[in-house]
């Protein structure tokens, strides 16, 4: 039914008209002609009048965006709605931690809730289409778009990649509907050394086994539309890449939504040097199966042409067409167009619901990694304690990168979050210390005088709270760094505090993994807190003072140093594994991490049984299982999450030394046992044999179950 509309509608439609639904322009970019003084939204709102436009992005909420859509109503022939797009990135105007943090939590079920709560406001604001989830498995911390991701196993970011899609797509009634945009197909998370847009080479075996899974599973999620990255993949930029767009997405995998290209991403191909002219760029995006342009302008302007002088079929155009309509029928934006404005009443309503929402994911996204002497949880009353560092009463860092809907005066600071929780129990002492910003990367910005004022709120304490890390600014978009190190002045600050001798609780507020092995001379306990949101003070509080257990794990191994970038625990064996000369080691550092993928502390402690295993010996088409029971013999309650990793020991391919084939939360009282069971089967066995055909061979596979990558007993299942 809905093929049938948007075929009739397709029917009636020009060239023009019909190309315009393929292109997309950013309403935030709006320069003014000083000349004329024509703006940009000027020009852009007579090609919205002439149906010269299918979609915008970067509104400013319900009311602009009714604006625009009643110039739709009002002036074009076939009153085709506009699908606005938005970066809904961790939440819209409630701001939830950075994916990143999320998948820290090692719980897509919260990341649906997220997700479906970001969409839900972004709604209310007429935009219909949100630019999430990213996908992008990234085993680089330099890249600043780490934060963006699930971190660097293609497991877990496919579960998250199916929760997130899932979440987003909400579906309550027509014009009350959106569309996720799961992001960038494809490779853009392995650009060289880390680089924003850096070349990307990677083998089929590569980019199938561990690149793709996230983006198949968000197909088979139901994605409505999938975003095409800005990075060239083998030679090929991939919104000119027939392979990834036709090949893998539409024969393979059945894909019918939108595909949209980056920004400029077409402009882009003549840079790449792949097109020689904006026509060439053009007619080599569409018929590579790029459905959309975002804001070249590219297909507007050459497209018409290209296809009346036979370059491009006119059914490429409407093909393209056909989907984009489709999605809009779907989501029901041809019955309503419009936003309501909700009453201040159900808009506070959400707002509290959503701000609870952003305290709990922020909770279950800390990782304590050090905890020595046990010195959290910290005592709420009778002590005293300073806050200190550039991040302790900082409101506008823990939005984290692209929450440009995200208020500061929403978001609870540190210190802030250590103050409601205390009340007056206990003496709170505060100084900055030092500043950060992206513009003082190197600089010092610890003076004399702000020394002395640390260490007097040092001097009072009994224990010294210090938050450190980076500010929002130096991670997301085009924001990688070489050096993995605290920014600015802050080691200078840990290093005077620390000549007192208190005990130091460092909170790592950070879009990415930072290399710190010198911290734990200095610091009792380590917490990476990552960019939080809006409730960051308060999630923070609760771990600090032990109101939350924290359970959160690392879903990226966290290097020793820049020099073992890109360190990733799926890694090979190679023929010569570490182990002294002529071994595939450094001469100057160990190969092993400062903290393992999927490693994190508790308040408890988590005992684990032998494993036990259903069917030790199996046929290749036959399944087993392998189980633990798991004990909570601490004294507080809290939650394990239970990994299991496999290794196939011989195989036609060389296989990675462990892979995450399940995981699980178990939540326990104390004394509490709870079962953890993971299935092996097709699905955990086979491999992409030397013909590129998923197979399982047969031979013997150790599995492991435990609670990170480095560690857990192991048992063997033999497939005959
Ligand atoms: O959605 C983003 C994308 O992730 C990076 N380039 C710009 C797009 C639109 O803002």
């Amino acid at each position: 039914e809905i093929r049938q509309q948007a075929e009739q509608l397709i029917a009636r439609m020009s060239l023009d008209e019909k190309v315009g639904q393929m292109t997309q322009y950013d309403w935030g970019f709006n320069p003014i002609n000083p000349e004329t003084g024509v703006s940009v939204r000027d020009l852009l709102r007579d090609e919205i009048r002439q149906g010269r436009v299918g979609s915008i992005f970067n509104l400013s909420g319900a009311e602009e965006a009714n604006e625009l859509q009643r110039l739709i109503a009002e002036h074009t022939e076939h009153r085709i709605p506009l699908l606005i797009g938005r970066d809904v990135i961790h939440g819209y105007k409630t701001v939830f931690p950075i994916p990143l943090a999320q998948a820290s939590a090692w719980n897509p079920a919260l990341a649906y809730r997220t997700a479906e709560a970001a969409s839900r406001e972004s709604m209310a604001d007429g935009v219909a289409w949100v630019f999430a989830p990213m996908i992008d498995v990234s085993r680089d911390p330099r890249w600043g778009r780490i934060a963006e991701s699930i971190g660097e196993d293609p497991l877990l970011t496919s579960q998250y990649s199916r929760a997130w899609v899932e979440g987003s797509q909400v579906a309550d009634a027509p014009g009350q509907a959106t569309a996720s945009c799961p992001k960038h197909y494809a490779g853009y998370g392995l650009a060289e050394a880390g680089r924003d847009y850096n070349t990307v080479d990677l083998s089929d075996r590569e980019l199938r086994d561990v690149i793709l899974p996230p983006f198949r599973e968000a197909v088979e999620a139901g994605a409505l539309s999938i975003m095409a990255s800005f990075n060239e993949i083998n030679g090929i930029p991939a919104c000119a890449n027939e392979y990834l767009l036709k090949t893998i997405l539409r024969d393979e995998w059945g894909f019918e939504g939108i595909v949209a290209s980056d920004y400029n991403a077409l402009q882009e191909l003549i840079v790449h040097g792949v097109a020689g002219s904006e026509e060439e760029a053009c007619e080599l995006a569409v018929l590579a199966g790029c459905d959309m342009d975002m804001h070249s302008g590219f297909y507007m302007r050459h497209l018409p042409k290209l296809v009346r002088e036979g370059r491009v079929p006119a059914s490429v155009v409407d093909t393209s067409v056909l989907r984009i309509l489709a999605v809009k029928i779907k989501l029901g934006l041809l019955e309503q167009p419009f936003v309501e404005v909700p009453s201040v009443e159900a808009a506070e309503a959400a707002r509290v619901q959503f701000t609870a929402l952003a305290r709990e994911a922020a909770q279950q996204s800390i990782v304590l990694l050090r905890n020595e002497a046990q010195v959290l949880p910290l005592q709420k009353s009778g002590s005293s304690i300073a806050v200190i560092g550039p991040f302790a009463h900082n409101r506008k860092d823990p939005l984290g990168c692209w929450a440009f809907d995200g208020k500061p005066e929403d978001v609870v600071s540190l210190l802030d979050g250590i103050r409601h929780a205390v009340g007056s129990s206990a003496a709170v002492h505060y100084a900055e210390g030092c500043s950060v910003s992206v513009d003082t990367m190197a600089a010092s910005g610890l003076t004399e005088a702000n020394i002395e004022q640390v260490l007097e709120a040092a001097r009072q304490s009994d224990v010294v709270v210090l938050a450190l890390g980076e500010s929002l600014e130096m991670s997301g978009e085009s924001r990688s760094r070489t050096s993995l190190d605290l920014p600015g002045a802050q080691r200078q600050l840990v290093e005077a505090v620390a000549a007192l001798g208190k005990p130091i609780v460092a909170v790592l507020m950070s879009g990415r993994p930072l290399a710190l092995p010198w911290l734990e001379q200095y610091a009792s306990a380590i917490m990476q807190a990552w960019h939080l949101g809006v409730q960051s003070g308060n999630a923070i509080a609760d771990v600090l003072f032990g109101d939350y257990n924290p359970s959160g794990r690392l879903p990226v191994t966290v290097p020793r140093s820049v020099g073992q970038v890109p360190i990733y625990y799926y890694r090979k064996k190679t023929g010569r594994p570490p182990g002294g000369v002529y071994s595939s080691y450094y001469i100057d550092s160990t190969t092993e991490p400062l903290y393992p993928f999927g490693y994190g502390l508790s308040y408890t402690a988590f005992q684990y049984s032998a494993i036990t295993v259903s069917d030790a010996s199996i046929g290749v088409a036959g399944k087993s299982s392998v189980s633990v029971t798991v004990t909570n013999t601490g004294d507080t309650a809290g939650t394990e999450i239970v990994q299991c990793y496999i290794r196939d020991e011989v195989a036609s391919v060389t296989q990675p030394l462990k892979k995450l084939i399940g995981f699980c939360r178990l939540q326990l009282a104390p004394g509490e046992s709870g079962y953890a069971a993971f299935e092996i089967g097709e699905r955990q066995l086979a491999i992409l044999d030397k013909d590129m055909k998923r197979t399982v061979e047969p031979g013997r596979f150790t599995i492991w179950v435990g609670p990170n990558a480095s560690s857990g007993d192991a048992v063997s299942i033999v497939v005959e």
